[in-house]
């Protein structure tokens, strides 16, 4: 039987991906009425980080504890992955310890790798590609929030950066009316969102218009100018996102009620005022919270725990 990883959104289908919604409320509920769910007893989820964490790190760790298991954090100085050691090595030796691998990289074809070695599943907990676990928690609140999200406008306004690419991957299963408004020369994959275009399941916009852009949104969704991996852009783009920058004006012209959405970390005052982030549409630790119980359906998803 082959070995199911969870790397992008759209190798799944939407059937598959609704599956993994409504387990993700059960989960939560299970959680939340403090009941035994410990379907890992006696496993180990490895986590190798390549780059910074809070919420990936604490919300994989928590969870997979909590359903019975051992989580192992290793970062950027322990193993050395690429660099000390090959991805095709640590994956084959990790496999004969580990029954799941959660991995947070630079480069995306090396979480490819890293799967295609591997006798375990992997999950990824972001690559400078994409974020899918962070892309299904936010549709998974956004189905919480708004009860239905057929044809929901999400605009994301900012940089066409791994965040985009995984509502782009979302949006070729889902259908959205989905916007990115960033400036000239920020734009997402260019084959990605001719991709998406060509699937024919959502409406996709990219635009660097702002106003235009939030007109009638039921999202407006922003994360960091400078991810990681850029901090040294950091001042040139913040010259060139000037004017994107997600405050009360921006959520004032949409026209009806908008929720607030943003990955975090957020840089407050630079992409999103404090005012935002505080306002009662704001339901970024919804998203944060939310994490926890969906990557918990992914990895009972992906270890066939459940049926
Ligand atoms: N949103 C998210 O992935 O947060 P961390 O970088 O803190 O894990
Ligand atoms: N685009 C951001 C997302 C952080 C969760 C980054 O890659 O740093």
């Amino acid at each position: 039987m082959s070995v199911k990883h969870f790397l992008h959104i759209s190798d799944y289908s939407k059937e598959e991906l609704w599956e993994l919604l409504e387990l993700s409320k059960i989960v939560k509920a299970k959680f939340h009425n403090r009941e035994d769910h410990k379907v890992f007893h006696n496993k180990s989820l490895a986590m190798i980080f390549s780059k910074p964490s809070a919420r990936t790190r604490v919300s994989f760790e928590t969870g997979f504890e909590w359903m019975g298991g051992h989580a192992l954090f290793l970062g950027p100085n322990d193993i050395g992955i690429g660099k000390r050691e090959a991805i095709k090595d640590i994956s084959r030796v990790f496999s004969r310890y580990n029954d799941v691998i959660m991995a947070r990289l630079f480069d995306h074809e090396h979480i490819i790798e890293l799967a295609e070695h591997s006798t375990v599943p992997i999950v990824n907990g972001l690559t400078d590609y994409n974020h899918p676990c962070q892309i299904m928690t936010d549709i998974f609140t956004v189905w919480e929030h708004l009860g239905n999200i057929d044809n929901a406008k999400i605009v994301y306004m900012g940089d066409g950066n791994n965040i985009v690419h995984s509502w782009l991957h979302l949006s070729m299963r889902f259908p959205l009316d989905f916007v990115c408004c960033c400036p000239e020369g920020y734009e997402p994959d260019k084959d990605l969102v001719e991709k998406a275009r060509e699937c024919g399941v959502s409406k996709i916009t990219i635009t660097q218009d702002p106003t235009l852009a939030v007109k009638d949104a039921d999202v407006i969704y922003t994360d960091v100018w400078a991810s990681m991996g850029q901090k040294e852009e950091a001042e040139e783009r913040e010259r060139a996102f000037k004017g994107f920058q997600v405050n009360e004006k921006l959520m004032g012209l949409t026209g009806k009620k908008t929720l607030f959405m943003h990955c975090l970390p957020a840089e407050r005052d630079r992409e999103v005022t404090d005012g935002v982030m505080e306002s009662e549409n704001s339901i970024v630790f919804d998203q944060a919270e939310n994490r926890m119980h969906v990557q918990n359906a992914i990895m009972i998803m992906l270890s066939d725990k459940w049926k």
